[in-house]
């Protein structure tokens, strides 16, 4: 039998074959590499956020849409940060300073990565209060959230 698909038709198939195309590349797994390259480019980033937020605050008078939009960069990543460490992208898979106690002490990593994401709304918080000396000590408690998890599940600098 010969079975003829209207234009319509045709077009729907091509529509759902490019769908199914979309979702099978969505759900392939990305190469470890390509992984720990986008999680270095990450935190790379959240440093530079992050300094900028200590050296706009030093100021009496600071920049506070700046300082806001660097905030709210912070908050961001201690959203994403969740995403950054799929199993198979630690030491194993190449250069990082990632150590494999992230993927062999998960209840403790997720501690840390909370204690950063309870804390990084406090640091925009404070930023729209528009008071330096606010932003300057909620600064301090987000950087310890920083240190805490560094200390403990980042390889010291070689
Ligand atoms: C829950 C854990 C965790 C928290 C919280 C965390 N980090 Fe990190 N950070 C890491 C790990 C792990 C690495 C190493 C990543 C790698 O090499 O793959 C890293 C790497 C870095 C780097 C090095 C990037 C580079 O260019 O080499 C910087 C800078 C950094 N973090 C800054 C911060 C700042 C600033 C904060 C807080 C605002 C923060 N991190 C919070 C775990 C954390």
């Amino acid at each position: 039998m010969h079975v003829r698909f209207s234009r319509k038709a045709r077009s729907a198939i091509a529509i759902m074959t490019t769908l199914s195309f979309t979702a099978l590349y969505a759900d392939a797994p990305t190469a470890p590499a390509e992984v720990q390259k986008a999680r270095h480019d990450h935190y790379h980033e959240l440093g530079e956020q992050f300094k900028a937020v200590r050296d706009l605050s030093r100021s009496s008078n600071p920049d506070f849409a700046a300082l806001e939009k660097s905030a709210q960069h912070v908050v961001n990543a201690s959203i994403d940060q969740g995403q950054w460490f799929p199993k198979g992208s630690g030491p194993e898979a190449g250069k990082t300073r990632a150590l494999a106690e992230i993927w062999t002490k998960p209840a403790e990593f997720e501690a840390a990565q909370k204690m950063f994401s309870d804390r990084a709304p406090t640091l925009l918080t404070a930023v729209k209060t528009k008071e330096v000396n606010a932003v300057r000590s909620a600064f301090k408690e987000v950087g310890a959230s920083c240190k805490n998890c560094h200390d403990t599940f980042r390889s010291p600098e070689d």
